[in-house]
């Protein structure tokens, strides 16, 4: 028996999660073990009425779990980074997700913009640091002549920055970006004990040739902890090109791993080459703490209670978050129905077909309770 917290958010969250509980209870029912859910009313509507993002008690009760099912969060009536930064970027910093594990992987029958290329050519993971770089929340804007302290405190470091501006016409701004070594070691690692199970290649992604300090640092991490893996071999790239060998040769990746913008940068482009938004999921993992999966689109508010929207990168990360939980046998048959379903011509309308979002949900169900997956 498991419990599983489910933040379904806004949009069509909702509904996705809705779906995608479904799928896995399915799953569990046919392989033998159950999963408890929790929902959390945890999103733009409850911030509207109450002022709350993520209160104490959410992060208490939440820290009981393994594992968090989340749908997306982002809505019209509020500023665009309260609700990213306030709920999402939150609960992967309090939560210490360090690992943002983002499977980049052409199902069959999907169709890709990448012309000539197969299920064959397109099959990696993309493993995208997910708690330090520029998203440490460091950053202002000046006008005028200003003192300013930053500090940040982490469990291993804290720094603290003071800046003088001097500008007395011309508006500036500041976002400082901090990686620590212990951060990429332990991301970097987990990045090659994934590449030693696969095909054995291991792509580091920076920009050391520019911002050398931060991904120099990166780099020497690389280096280092590339010497234990000596059946692993090891190349950088620089995130520019490496969007450029994306579309150009895709089958050349196994393991790709990155600071985490330029993570956030290329696991999009990733999504598009395996079919789009509604087919890419996504896994924040802590391996020994709360972990939170969730497909890496957003809310998408237009298509909100439509039926429309594509359940499909839920239902896969509902696959990871069933592996994470030790579940493999189920977690494969999830991925198997997905399939299954796309071979059947089972899809919502972004792939061509006329399925509903619940229409998709209810056949992988059926598939898995039937053995046919
Ligand atoms: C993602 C998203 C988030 C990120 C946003 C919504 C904060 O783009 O999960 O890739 O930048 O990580
Ligand atoms: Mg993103």
């Amino acid at each position: 028996m498991y419990r599983v917290a489910a933040i379904g958010g806004d949009g069509i969250g909702p509904e996705i999660i809705a779906v995608g509980k479904q799928v896995l209870d399915a799953a569990s029912d046919k392989f033998g073990f159950e999963i408890v859910w929790e929902d959390f009313a945890i999103g733009a509507d409850r911030y509207l009425e109450t002022g709350d993002l993520l209160t104490e008690d959410d992060l208490n009760d939440l820290s009981a779990f393994r594992a968090i099912y989340f749908g997306a969060i982002g809505d019209e009536r509020i500023a665009p980074g309260i609700l990213e930064k306030g709920i999402l970027l939150a609960l992967r910093f309090y939560f210490d997700q360090y690992i943002n594990l983002r499977p980049v992987k052409l199902l069959d029958g999907v169709w890709t913009p990448l012309a000539g290329k197969t299920p064959a050519d397109i099959d990696f993971t993309i493993v995208r640091e997910n708690t330090e770089d520029f998203y440490v929340g460091l950053g202002s804007r000046f006008t005028g002549r200003e003192h300013r302290e930053f500090s940040l405190s982490r469990d291993l470091y804290s720094v603290k920055f003071g800046l003088d501006v001097q500008s007395d016409s011309e508006e500036i701004a500041y976002q400082i970006g901090v990686l620590s070594r212990e951060g990429s070691r332990r991301i970097v690692r987990y990045a090659f004990d994934c590449a030693a199970v696969r095909k054995r290649r291991l792509t580091s992604v920076d920009k050391a040739n520019v911002l050398s300090d931060v991904y120099g640092l990166w780099r020497d991490v690389v280096h280092e902890v590339a010497a234990g893996y000596p059946t692993v071999s090891t190349e950088f790239s620089y995130v520019d090109a490496i969007t450029m060998w994306f579309v150009k040769n895709p089958e050349w990746f196994d393991v790709v791993v990155t600071p985490n913008m330029f993570g956030d940068i290329i696991t999009d482009l990733g999504a598009m080459i395996q079919g789009g938004l509604g087919l890419a999921p996504g896994g924040n993992i802590n391996p020994d703490g709360t972990s939170m999966f969730e497909p890496i689109h957003g809310s998408a508010p237009k298509y909100k209670g439509l039926g429309v929207a594509n359940p499909v990168a839920t239902i896969w990360a509902g696959s990871m978050l069933l592996d994470h939980l030790g579940e493999h046998a189920a977690a494969a048959a999830v991925l198997s129905g997905i399939e299954k379903s796309i071979r059947d011509g089972v899809t919502t309308r972004d792939m061509g077909g006329d399925a509903t979002t619940a229409g998709v949900g209810e056949a992988i169900s059926r598939y898995i309770l039937g053995g046919e997956v």
